[in-house]
């Protein structure tokens, strides 16, 4: 409480300590002036890709997660890439998308319809009969590499088999058909989407699978206390143990892989001998990072999961292509705690980071961008660097402090407004935030419209890229030209071939040079 105090009266006078002069802004201006001015295309051909999706991460959010971090004027990893462009995200058949029709948007390349999976818009949403046609099936981004003969892997905060990561390799017509229990009659010829992922391709080949979702993979796994059933989800019930047969799988098939459970066992993968690498590390989503266990024994960060997925996926010479979600960015939204949804966008940035320093630029092409947005805004006039969670000011109208950030919707318990009655009749009275509350984890910014929970925006988002080909990521487009491009950088799918460029292949390099100097010895011998 004092020291709450303290940090407030520190904020109060840094306030007047604060860079104005012109000085300051030129000196900004420049650097990133110097930025545009040695701005290089890069023509490489992309020999691995990874894709960050932030769940949810709409424009506010990154200007919130970004002040949040370290002030107005800070830039975040991903804004100090040289290409920066935007996508209109709306699905097949509504103005706002959910994750299940963006994501395989973004990963397969066409717009589907609202909740479906890898199938394309001839499949109404749990509609079996359709989704198995053949035709309606999409290859996404993962499928391509795996046919071109490079290695794919998929890395998320969320379980293995919610809306987003299941675009890479399931095809269903419900984004709930997670597991058997969730299907109905009518869609028995359709096969859950946990099982797509251990026992159809390409899931099956897919060389990383780290998240969350024992639950739809066991009946009866493991449930403490720290790690609950998720209740909103489908829990499998028909006694198969999808682990064992990931497990059975690969060793039938003489393939090196590790099965983890937890942080401890992640660190201590013995990468000379996993090719193929599962980690299950919740029942059902990955504990927030301001809440999760941090040792051994508790679940990993975003972080670790992609240092440990680009360690297995590079050790194959032909490239990779990575998925990486921030998921849970998305879930404390849709509660409505905007601090908690900031600090996960913080943590996948920090997982940004660690790609950028593990991977090479010029060979590596790294994307980042979201799904959809959501009904986050930042309000008011608050004082420059004032906390971004905190209070804007008061308001004129009722003479009561508002909070900078609220959103468009929310769930009941977003509602901060309450009738009062008084000797002239009822009115509406509006809650005044406390500052010490409105600052924790855990508060639920003030909501407009109430619904069920805080629902997507429809606003576009953003997408930032380095690397290989990222030129192709600048201005406005369609979320699914995401796929094309990627194709085309890293020369798979319809789009190989159709984008030039130098193969920084350093294994063709050697082929060549090895036939070259067998040529030339030939031509002495
Ligand atoms: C799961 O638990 C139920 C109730 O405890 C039990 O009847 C069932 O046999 C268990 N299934 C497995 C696969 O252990
Ligand atoms: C499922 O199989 C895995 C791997 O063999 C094992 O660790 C786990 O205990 C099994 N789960 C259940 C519920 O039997
Ligand atoms: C309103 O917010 C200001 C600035 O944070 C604070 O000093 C003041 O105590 C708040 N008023 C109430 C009634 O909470
Ligand atoms: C009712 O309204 C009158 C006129 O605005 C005001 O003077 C009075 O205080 C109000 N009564 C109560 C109980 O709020």
């Amino acid at each position: 409480m004092f020291g709450r105090v303290l940090f407030i009266l520190f904020l109060t006078t840094a306030q007047c300590t604060l860079p104005k002069d012109q000085e300051y802004w030129k000196k900004l201006a420049r650097e990133e002036f110097e930025g545009s001015l040695s701005l290089q295309i890069n023509n490489n051909i992309a020999k691995n890709v990874i894709l960050f999706v932030g769940d949810g991460m709409g424009i506010n959010t990154v200007t919130a997660t970004r002040i949040y971090k370290g002030g107005a004027s800070h830039r975040l990893a991903f804004e100090k890439f040289p290409f920066t462009g935007l996508l209109k995200t709306y699905s097949a058949n509504k103005m706002v998308p959910d994750s299940a029709s963006s994501g395989t948007a973004l990963f397969s390349g066409v717009k589907v319809n609202q909740e479906t999976v890898g199938v394309d818009a001839t499949v109404e949403r749990g509609d079996c009969a359709a989704s198995l046609k053949p035709a309606a099936r999409l290859d996404s981004l993962a499928a391509q590499f795996l046919k071109a003969g490079r290695r794919a892997g998929l890395v998320t905060t969320t379980r293995v088999t919610h809306a987003t990561p299941s675009g890479l390799y399931a095809h269903s017509a419900y984004r709930k058909w997670e597991c058997e229990a969730t299907m109905p009659q009518d869609a028995a010829e359709c096969k859950d989407i946990a099982r797509q992922l251990v026992e159809d391709w390409p899931g099956r080949d897919l060389h990383v699978i780290l998240g969350g979702g024992r639950q739809v993979f066991e009946t009866n796994s493991t449930n403490t206390k720290e790690d609950p059933y998720d209740t909103w989800s489908c829990r499998r019930r028909d006694n198969r143990n999808l682990t064992e047969v990931y497990i059975q799988d690969k060793e039938k098939r003489n393939l090196k892989y590790s099965y983890v459970k937890n942080t401890g066992e992640l660190k201590e993968i013995d990468h000379q001998n996993t090719d193929y690498l599962l980690g299950i590390f919740a029942n059902g989503h990955l504990k927030y990072e301001d809440e999760r266990n941090t040792g051994d024994e508790g679940m990993p960060s975003l972080t670790d999961m992609v240092e440990a997925a680009i360690k297995v996926l590079s050790s194959d010479q032909n490239g990779y292509y990575l998925m990486v979600e921030g998921g849970n960015i998305d879930m404390a939204h849709h509660r409505g705690w905007a601090k908690r949804a900031l600090n996960e966008a913080a943590e996948m940035e920090n997982a940004v980071q660690l790609a950028l320093r593990v991977t090479d630029p010029k060979n590596t092409l790294i994307i980042v961008t979201s799904d959809h947005g959501h009904t986050l805004s930042i309000n008011g006039y608050p004082l420059r660097d004032s906390d971004i969670t905190g209070i804007a000011q008061k308001s004129p109208y009722d003479g009561k402090n508002y909070t900078t950030l609220s959103y468009g919707t929310g769930g009941p318990d977003a509602m901060q407004y309450h009738v009062v009655s008084d000797g002239n009749g009822t009115k509406i009275v509006r809650d005044e935030p406390s500052i010490l509350v409105a600052t924790r984890f855990d508060y639920k910014q003030p909501a407009g419209i109430i619904l069920d929970e805080n629902s997507h925006g429809g606003g576009d988002v953003a997408i930032y890229a380095t690397g290989p080909h990222a030129h192709l990521f600048t201005g406005v487009h369609e979320q699914h030209y995401v796929y094309h491009a990627v194709c085309c950088a890293a020369h798979v799918g319809d789009t190989a071939g159709v984008c030039s460029g130098a193969h920084a292949h350093t294994n063709t390099l050697i082929l060549y040079t090895i036939i070259l100097a067998f040529i030339v010895v030939q031509m002495f011998l």
